[in-house]
């Protein structure tokens, strides 16, 4: 790591958490900011003003023009650009393992294996993909940036519902509502918190001899990202599922994933995060629970480097997290977010999701048109911006899941 930024590391540096836990986070920290009147007055980036200070009024120039230039800002300065390949990179795909009888004769899992080789060296992913039986295919499909290594079978049964919630995934749920389930483990490509380059997928990327990303180069989040994108790609050759309808979802670190991934790659019909907090929904400029100083001091590298210079400069920011979803317009988004989960800020996961259905609307969509979070337990599933507030805190829950199910019926179906 270069010395300036173990300088400020250091400096920023506090005892790490020993796990990530947002009640852990809150003891901890006598600094976090819970309380709504103490919340900094701030002025969110216009989305609708170009750089040049030009007004946007058209859905043409939106993604002409606005768009690529907040795509941009987000690349560069918050998630970082995944690098060119130092050589062409070949890819290939290996169904290792299929099973038509996956619980009970309901679906077909597929084990897929994807190879990514180029002069420099190799990495892969191992990706699972269930498709229910007995509909017609190509079904829709759920993909989930997942905390679960694919690679074991330590699968769970619920005790009520045999079969049913399976390593946190209801995949019955989704069987009988005749979608597949894809999931894609977040460990393949990079470590938890690390971006090494003789290690996972990097290799492939950095000419030998550079040992660590630029400052716009990309962070752990970015190339879970990539990683997803390449799920997709294989989606494209499986016949079983639709490519064209295709959700992407996550939770918590995987939640700010899925919707980095979503905003990057347009092939993503929908995306659904889940209490994805600091870093996904909730806005900077709020500072409310977790904030960027927070952030980068136990995960320095989630977002690249070039991110680290707006710790407490929030208002510096050219963008906010509205924008991040204002990326994926015209295509539904889901936020989701949990009363106790204040870790994740739920009131600025809300008012994100809300500015961002500005552009939605521009687009010929609608969005959220109140600023008033509703209650809990009022899902707002109608229009192309969904959300929900439950009560509870930092998990997924099956009430979760049937939300994200009832949206994607109402949007992805057809
Ligand atoms: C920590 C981190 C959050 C993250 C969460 C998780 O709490 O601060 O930003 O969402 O871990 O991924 O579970």
């Amino acid at each position: 790591m270069p010395r300036r930024f173990s300088a400020m590391l250091l400096a920023l540096l506090v005892p790490p958490l020993t796990t990530a836990h947002a009640r852990e986070a809150k003891e901890y920290d006598s600094d976090v900011v819970y309380d709504e009147n103490k919340i900094p007055h701030y002025d969110l980036p216009p989305l609708l003003v170009t750089a040049e200070g030009e007004q946007i009024t058209t859905p043409e120039a939106w993604h002409q023009v606005r768009r690529p230039q907040i795509l941009s800002l987000f690349s560069n300065l918050v998630y970082g650009r995944v690098p060119q390949p130092a050589s062409p990179i070949r890819t290939t795909y290996e169904v290792v393992n299929t099973d038509e009888e996956f619980m009970q004769g309901k679906a077909t899992r597929k084990d897929v294996r994807i190879r990514f080789r180029n002069e420099q060296g190799e990495a892969e992913m191992l990706i699972l993909v269930f498709v229910p039986n007995g509909v017609e295919r190509p079904v829709p499909v759920f993909m989930k940036h997942s905390f679960n290594n694919t690679r074991s079978d330590d699968f769970t049964a619920h005790p009520d519902r045999p079969g049913y919630i399976r390593n946190g995934w209801p995949l019955g749920e989704f069987f009988d509502r005749g979608y597949a389930f894809v999931a894609v483990y977040q460990q393949d490509l990079v470590r938890h918190n690390e971006v090494s380059f003789d290690r996972g997928i990097h290799p492939l990327f950095h000419p030998s001899g550079q040992s660590f990303p630029k400052a716009h180069e990309w962070g752990v989040l970015s190339t879970v990202a990539w990683g997803g994108m390449r799920a997709l790609d294989y989606l494209g050759t499986d016949d079983d599922v639709d490519e064209a309808r295709v959700a992407i979802m996550g939770h918590s670190k995987m939640g700010k994933a899925a919707l980095w991934t979503a905003a990057q790659d347009q092939r993503f019909a929908l995306a659904v995060s889940a209490q994805s907090g600091c870093a996904g929904a909730a806005l900077w400029r709020r500072r409310s629970g977790e904030t960027l100083e927070k952030m980068v001091t136990r995960f320095p590298y989630w977002l690249c480097r070039n991110a680290w210079k707006f710790v407490n400069q929030e208002d510096d920011l050219p963008v906010d997290q509205h924008m991040l979803l204002a990326l994926i317009a015209p295509r539904p988004v889901y936020v989701a977010s949990g009363v106790e989960d204040t870790w994740a800020d739920p009131r600025g996961e809300y008012l994100s999701a809300y500015h961002a259905s500005e552009v939605y609307r521009l687009l010929g969509k609608q969005g959220l048109n109140s600023e008033e979070s509703p209650p809990a337990g009022d899902a707002q599933l109608e229009d192309e911006v969904g959300y929900h507030v439950r009560e509870g805190g930092h998990s997924v829950e099956l009430y979760d899941w049937q939300r994200f199910l009832d949206f994607a019926d109402r949007h992805l179906r057809d």
